[in-house]
């Protein structure tokens, strides 16, 4: 019986019915063909002989088993409060041992500079809203950064009660392995997510305006062009000549940014073989490395991991992140990439790997994690239509009905309230835990 494959999730539907369920306004009806069962396995399990199972293995040397665990395919279907496994078996279905799994309710979510990263701490602080947990927050709202380049101080978070660690982590840091492990909850899950580094440039020259931090750099941008583009016609040169903002610790990170925020120093960046190590040990330590161009199938994949609800993982574009769509596609060369992507080797093979990494994670789960994710996609837009509707018009709560992904759940005008908000919001919002 293999445990942790990841293969032949296939959920009983109990209550085809609701599948049919017509949502407000006939705007969303689902109907759907039976699922086939083919379902390979040979022995119905119990949940007492799975836990006799995974006793059989050797937990002596415990480290390597709970790392194996979360690197190779940890990964189970969730099915609610109202599942009840034996219930099933009664009713001779079929039930692979995958589906009993409690959602893991310790996460460090490292956010990466304009990655998207904003739209994925909301995911985090609404999770950590739900299940009423300790989340790391700044001493003040207006902070959104705890400590500052690898150091977190004593004073640099609000202490949580009794001693008690962190469950949550979702604000902008600096990766520190040792630092993370002595503040955050054991057993806790590290995600992250990355961006195609050349897109994640013109993002944050766009964000944080920095054509202004390098001097001259405007009046060689001719009217009309992008100054990314000047930029990007002589990175080596311009980079030196970064002027950091007055009272600002942290330059903006227009250099191998995202390997910086979690964690690589400034001396090592044309140094491969530390870059080497240093994506290695993201990998080692990372649960999850979502990407960005591929943010659905990255959030259904965390979902499978860590035992979430299509509930936890819906998401919408925060008002920081979406607005600055680039109107028009700067001419930007192919010399020009390279030599950006020469400039930013640390980036280039974090991100390359990771990637490449989740393509074939996605690959090899094939076509039932391809419809999980159509499935996820549907329900993610409808939730956003119903949220973003206005507010008179809006029906008191959405259902959305069960799937062989989900059990049904609906949605209501308090959590639209929440479903999208940022940082300073949340700061207000998550004290209770500390009380
Ligand atoms: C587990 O492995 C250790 C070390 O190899 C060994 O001493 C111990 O007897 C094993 N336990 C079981 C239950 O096999
Ligand atoms: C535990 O894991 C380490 C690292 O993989 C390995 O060298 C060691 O032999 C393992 N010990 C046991 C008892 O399996
Ligand atoms: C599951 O179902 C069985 C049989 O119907 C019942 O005895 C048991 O109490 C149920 N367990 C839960 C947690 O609902
Ligand atoms: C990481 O954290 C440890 C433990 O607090 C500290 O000793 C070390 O200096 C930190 N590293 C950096 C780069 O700040
Ligand atoms: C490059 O990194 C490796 C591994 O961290 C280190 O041993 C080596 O000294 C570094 N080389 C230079 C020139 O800094």
């Amino acid at each position: 019986m293999q445990l942790n494959r990841g293969k032949a999730v296939f959920i009983p539907v109990f209550a085809l019915g609701a599948a049919l369920l017509h949502i407000h306004r006939n705007d969303w009806v689902v109907s759907r063909p039976p699922p086939k069962h083919k379902v390979s396995l040979t022995t119905m399990m119990t949940t007492q002989n799975i836990k006799a199972k995974s006793n059989e293995k050797n937990m002596t040397n415990s480290t390597e088993v709970g790392k194996r665990s979360s690197q190779s395919d940890d990964e189970h279907i969730y099915l609610g409060s109202s599942s009840n496994i034996s219930k099933s078996i009664r009713r001779k279905k079929l039930v692979p041992s995958n589906v009993i799994c409690k959602p893991n309710l310790n996460v460090a979510f490292m956010k990466v500079h304009k990655c998207g990263s904003t739209t994925l701490s909301n995911v985090i602080y609404r999770f950590g809203y739900k299940y009423k947990l300790i989340v790391a927050l700044p001493p003040t709202r207006d902070r959104s950064t705890i400590g500052s380049l690898g150091t977190i101080k004593d004073s640099d978070y609000k202490h949580p009660p009794g001693g008690k660690r962190w469950n949550i982590f979702a604000h902008h840091a600096m990766y520190n392995r040792t630092r993370f492990h002595q503040l955050m909850a054991p057993d806790t899950r590290y995600v992250t997510i990355l961006r195609e580094p050349l897109r994640r440039l013109q993002s944050a020259f766009k964000y944080f305006h920095l054509q202004r931090r390098f001097p001259g750099l405007k009046e060689q941008t001719r009217h009309g062009t992008s100054p990314v583009v000047t930029y990007l016609t002589r990175p080596q040169y311009w980079d030196p000549l970064y002027r950091q903002p007055i009272g600002n610790k942290e330059h903006y990170c227009f250099r191998n940014c995202m390997a910086r925020d979690l964690g690589l120093k400034e001396k090592d960046y044309d140094n491969h073989t530390a870059v080497q190590e240093f994506v290695q040990g993201i990998e080692n330590d990372f649960t999850t490395v979502l990407i960005l161009e591929y943010l659905s199938e990255s959030l259904v994949l965390l979902k499978r991991r860590m035992c979430w609800t299509f509930h936890d993982i819906l998401y919408t574009y925060g008002r920081s992140s979406r607005k600055q769509r680039y109107k028009r596609n700067p001419p930007i060369t192919g010399a020009m990439k390279d030599r950006f992507y020469n400039r930013n080797y640390a980036d280039v093979m974090l991100y390359t790997r990771f990637k490449e990494s989740l393509q074939r994670q996605i690959k090899e789960r094939g076509a039932k994690f391809r419809k999980e994710v159509k499935h996820f996609k549907r329900v993610n837009k409808h939730v956003g239509r119903y949220c973003n509707s206005k507010k008179k018009k809006r029906p008191g709560k959405m259902v959305v009905p069960k799937s062989r992904w989900n059990d049904a759940f609906s949605v209501d005008r308090p959590f639209c309230g929440r479903y999208g908000k940022s940082r300073k919001y949340w700061h207000q919002r998550l004290q209770s835990a500390y009380h």
